[in-house]
């Protein structure tokens, strides 16, 4: 760390001092929760004092703070909670009023849509894949494919027609009759558009030591289409990321991101890194892509936006016509928007400013030896450990942070092994942005797994890690190669964000 820090930081890196001495941070769990005011003033008053009070060299000491700072993933927004609120939490460095629409997003978020006509939240439909947003992303946290004989609710389908130009700037293209989403579930007396079927084939991989993993290839079965399909339909599997720590992903400049792309891999070091160009309805352009996994969304607002219209069934003034329109399930339906800008807007606001865990066991040497590794296998190639956000409008507590996201937004050839075949934009059948790994050593203790790719295939880190293939090809072999202890440690640090 270069810079000074600020004084809120100050306070962050001195909880997790405090608890360097710890296994985790069991102090800071229990006084940091936002939801003891009294006890984060007390805190606050101790720490004020506490500083003041010893000027601790090891807050001044540039090695100590740069370990330090290590834990504090979203800089200010980092919160110490690692629990199954991990994920759902507001950032702490939220104004009054930036709290208070906050919350009132997060009322939103939880929301349940039902048919017309309604009193509250109607307009359901015609076709959906569920009916909340917190309904895919429980506790704000990631969904899964389903096991055996459980319906779809917190993955869903993208659907479209092979393009003879192949990935493009104009996007998708649209199947007549169901658009480019599969909508598995309808509203009364209206056929759903159809749903899929998984089946998984295991596989087995040796490690250099004589270890097997199993890894499950899925394969899908589109079932009950209301409608014939084409034979040559593209589908795209995936599950419901998590939602936390995106304001921050927003805010990141792009000149920054499109810094660490290197799409000819003119350093010719296997990995290039590819920025998606996607269409901004808002502006009316071209922009760059940033959310999803194919990084098909520019912004924050029209990712919310996609998300009402595509996965819910309701318009807003952003994308007006039904999901459905064209389509024999939207007859004689109203378009116009069923939600209102000022619910778009807080919804938009509160996934810019859920709060990052902070890591834990920074000092526990496993976890130290984990990172080296992560850097000498190059993951940190692509899972960028340290960037630095710029301005974002109207969400200063997301601006102008050090974060610690491991990702760079960025598509990456992930081989054929991964591969969708369905091109997105500018990304290619076999291209996936790199996800950020922040807080994913917390998944279990929010969502009870851990299924990890954009298809929920994985079913652990060490499986995720061995489907890596393209450009990260070297970086699953070094994982291979390496010896138990070593993939331990690189584990354990995983576990550790
Ligand atoms: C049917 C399940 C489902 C529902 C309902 C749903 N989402 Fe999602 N969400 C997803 C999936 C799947 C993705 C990834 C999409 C992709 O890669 O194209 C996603 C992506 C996102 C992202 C981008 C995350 C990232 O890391 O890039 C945000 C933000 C988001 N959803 C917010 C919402 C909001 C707000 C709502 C409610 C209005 C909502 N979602 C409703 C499944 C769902
Ligand atoms: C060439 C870029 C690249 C390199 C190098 C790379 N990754 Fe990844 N990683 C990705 C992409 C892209 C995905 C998403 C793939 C998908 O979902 O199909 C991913 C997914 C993951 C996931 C699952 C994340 C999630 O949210 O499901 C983990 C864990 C992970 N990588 C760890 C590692 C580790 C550890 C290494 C080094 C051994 C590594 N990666 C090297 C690009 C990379």
């Amino acid at each position: 760390m270069t810079e000074r820090p600020s004084f809120p930081q100050k306070l962050g890196l001195f909880a997790l001092f405090l608890n360097m001495n710890e296994t985790r941070y069991p102090l800071t769990v229990k006084i940091m929760k936002l939801n003891h005011y009294p006890c984060v003033l007390f805190l606050i008053i101790l720490s004020c004092a506490l500083i003041a009070a010893c000027d601790s060299d090891n807050l001044t000491d540039p090695e100590q703070m740069d370990v330090l700072d290590k834990g504090l993933s979203g800089g200010e927004t980092t919160v110490f909670d690692a629990t199954s609120h991990a994920f759902s939490t507001p950032a702490p460095n939220l104004s009054a009023d930036g709290l208070a629409k906050h919350l009132a997003g997060d009322v939103e978020f939880e929301a349940v849509f039902v048919t017309v006509p309604a009193e509250v939240n109607p307009g359901l439909g015609p076709v959906y894949n569920n009916i909340s947003c917190i309904n895919c992303h429980a506790r704000d946290g990631r969904g899964r494919a389903p096991t055996s004989g459980e319906k779809l609710t917190s993955m869903l389908f993208r659907v479209s027609l092979p393009n003879p130009e192949g990935n493009n700037t104009q996007g998708p293209v649209p199947v007549p009759g169901f658009g480019t989403q599969l909508n598995n579930r309808a509203i009364f007396g209206v056929p759903p558009e159809g749903t899929v079927t998984i089946d998984y084939t295991e596989g087995e991989l040796t490690t250099s030591d004589g270890v097997k993993v199993y890894l499950r290839t899925p394969s899908y079965r589109i079932e009950g289409a209301y409608q014939p399909l084409p034979d040559d339909v593209e589908l795209s599997p995936r599950v419901a990321p998590v939602v936390f720590g995106l304001g921050l992903l927003e805010a990141i400049p792009e000149a920054t991101i499109l810094a660490l792309a290197d799409e000819a891999d003119q350093d010719g070091d296997g990995i290039s890194g590819k920025a998606n160009f996607v269409w901004d309805v808002q502006e009316n352009r071209q922009n760059l892509g940033r959310f999803g996994w194919k990084a098909n969304q520019p912004t924050l607002l029209q990712q919310v936006a996609s998300a009402y219209h595509d996965d819910i069934g309701i318009t807003t003034s952003l994308l007006p016509r039904e999901n459905s329109a064209g389509q024999p399930q939207h007859d004689g339906r109203r378009d116009d928007p069923e939600l209102s800008d000022e619910i778009l807007d807080v919804v938009t606001f509160y996934v810019q400013t859920l709060a990052v865990p902070a890591r834990r066991d920074l000092d526990d040497p496993m976890v130290q030896r984990g990172e080296q590794l992560f850097d000498s296998a190059r993951c940190s190639s692509c899972h960028i450990p340290t960037l630095r956000t710029g301005t974002l409008s109207d969400v200063p507590a997301v601006s102008n942070q050090t974060i610690h996201p491991y990702t760079d937004l960025l598509l990456h050839d992930m081989g054929p092994g991964l591969a969708d075949d369905r091109p997105d934009f500018l990304a290619s059948g076999s291209e996936w942005r790199t996800p950020p790994l922040w807080g994913i050593g917390l998944l279990k203790v929010v969502n009870g797994h851990t299924n990890l790719l954009h298809d929920g295939r994985a079913r652990g880190l060490l499986e995720a890690i061995l489907w890596h293939g393209g450009e990260a090809d070297q970086s699953r072999e070094a994982v291979q190669q390496m010896s138990a202890s070593d993939r331990d440690a690189l584990i354990a640090f995983l576990e550790s964000l």
